[in-house]
């Protein structure tokens, strides 16, 4: 591999150095571009930029791959809780048993809210966006926690991690409550992270949820397979609010904000619409695609495509599965997972799909899953929010940890007006 590029604009011609990361990426080092040269790079929605060098999460789009601290997604869908995979990813290794009992024994020591937030709360619209209320809580909490406002050592990184990763599991099911006018129902220290989120939203006062052992082994394999996906919108707005140090629960909170975007995280809401508008006869699955083909109707089919896989994205692949035995355990017959299927099958053999390698993403099977469990689908995003936090943790870490790291501030190339004097209002 060459150990450098050559750039040559007009009479200028300079070398800059090749880096390879351990899987072959490489990558051109311009960091000294505009000193030697003057010039900058232009790559809008960076298709073509890495913002950093990461050891968290590999993915091969083309080849369908994701591995969390090199291990397949595949396996760890098979053998692994969330709260496993959280401590792999943030801690950079498999957690001996010792440190994952106490991971947990933080996890349920950390799952109250203060008193306080219930006037937060109380304090928003019944049917408040979810998403906003949950950037909103977890922004909160660093009013609360200000003594994590400077993380110095991994042992209060443990600590601020579990009781981030536990709090907003409350918070959700807290905000579930609020919005069906249900009493708070507190965690149980008995419960494990899974158990005890449904039980939070399901359980009555006197009558509580008993969770099917099918349905927290679903949400445990949906949150870690949401739990970490590179250098994605929201793990990159996390990333970017962490360059000028600001604190974890903040930078947290602005990952919340990115990942509701229905080109985003608020995709799996979208996907159900969609579904569901099918359903009601208001659209057919070819006609979705003849929208989806037509850019003028601005119309997307979601759920399908992704800027980095150009095959399979092998969280779909598992999900997929995962729909038809948990429906199938479940006893539910949902005809919006034969509709999807259908949705899938014709595009995936439409030449405007083929050519432009558009397939199923983690977005398109996840809301038919958490449907069947009773999850309401404005739920959703906040379920991907709370499967994406250990990874939004980790990358913050990672970035925190690197004492080469800098601000975040990207140039830009001006096209606006070249300069002109003032003109007075009586002149205008
Ligand atoms: C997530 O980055 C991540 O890792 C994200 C994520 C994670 O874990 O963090 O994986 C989670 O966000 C998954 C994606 C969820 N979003 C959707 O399902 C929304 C529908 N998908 C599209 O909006 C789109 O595919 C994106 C947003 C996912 C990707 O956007 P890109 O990279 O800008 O799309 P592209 O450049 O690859 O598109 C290439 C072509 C274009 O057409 P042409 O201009 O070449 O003619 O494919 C078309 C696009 O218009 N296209 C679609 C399409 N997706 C791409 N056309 C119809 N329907 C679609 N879904």
């Amino acid at each position: 591999m060459a150990k450098t590029a050559t750039i040559t604009y007009g009479d200028k011609k300079i070398e800059l150095p090749v880096i390879e990361g351990t899987e072959a990426e490489i990558a051109i080092d311009i960091s000294s571009l505009r000193a030697q040269t003057g010039l900058i790079t232009l790559d809008p929605a960076f298709g073509n930029t890495g913002s950093c060098k990461s050891a968290i999460t590999y993915i091969d789009g083309e080849k369908g791959i994701l591995r969390y601290r090199g291990i397949p997604i595949e396996e760890l869908a098979k053998n692994t809780r969330f709260t496993e995979v959280a401590w792999l990813l943030i801690f950079g290794r498999l957690p001996k048993q010792d440190e994952l009992d106490r991971f947990s024994r933080q996890l349920t020591m950390n799952a109250s809210l203060n008193e306080a937030f219930k006037h937060h709360f109380e304090g928003f619209p019944v049917d408040a966006p979810p998403m906003a209320m949950l950037s909103a809580m977890i922004n909160t909490l660093a009013c609360f926690h200000p003594q994590f406002n400077k993380i110095e050592d991994e042992e209060t990184f443990e600590e601020v991690s579990a009781r981030l990763i536990s709090k907003v599991r409350t918070i959700a099911a807290f905000i579930y409550r609020r919005s069906m006018g249900l009493p708070y129902i507190y965690p149980d220290p008995k419960r494990r992270y899974v158990n005890n989120f449904l039980h939070m939203m399901f359980s009555m006062p006197y009558d509580e949820y008993q969770c099917d052992p099918d349905v927290e082994a679903a949400l445990n394999l949906i949150l870690l397979l949401h739990a970490d996906h590179e250098q994605n919108c929201s793990t990159s707005t996390v990333r970017m609010v962490g360059s000028s140090r600001a604190n974890l629960f903040t930078s947290c909170a602005a990952g919340v904000c990115a990942l509701w975007g229905p080109l985003h995280g608020g995709a799996n809401v979208a996907v159900l619409e969609m579904l569901e508008e099918i359903h009601k006869g208001g659209l057919t699955p070819q006609h979705c695609l003849e929208l989806a083909k037509n850019k003028e109707s601005g119309f997307k089919l979601m759920g399908f495509g992704h800027r980095v896989y150009k095959s399979f994205d092998p969280r779909a692949k598992i999900l997929k599965k995962a729909a038809d035995t948990v429906l199938d355990k479940l006893g539910v017959n949902d005809p919006l997972l034969d509709i999807a299927r259908r949705l899938e099958e014709l595009a995936l053999k439409d030449p405007y799909f083929i050519e432009r390698k558009l397939y199923p993403n983690v977005d398109f099977y996840s809301g038919i899953i958490m449907k069947a469990m009773g999850i309401p689908v404005n739920m959703f995003t906040v379920m991907f929010a709370i499967g994406r936090l250990p990874g939004w943790i980790a990358h913050w870490k990672e970035q925190h940890d690197d004492n080469t790291s800098r601000i975040a501030r990207p140039r830009q190339v001006y096209i606006g007006p070249t300069t002109h004097d003032y003109v007075p209002m009586n002149k205008r």
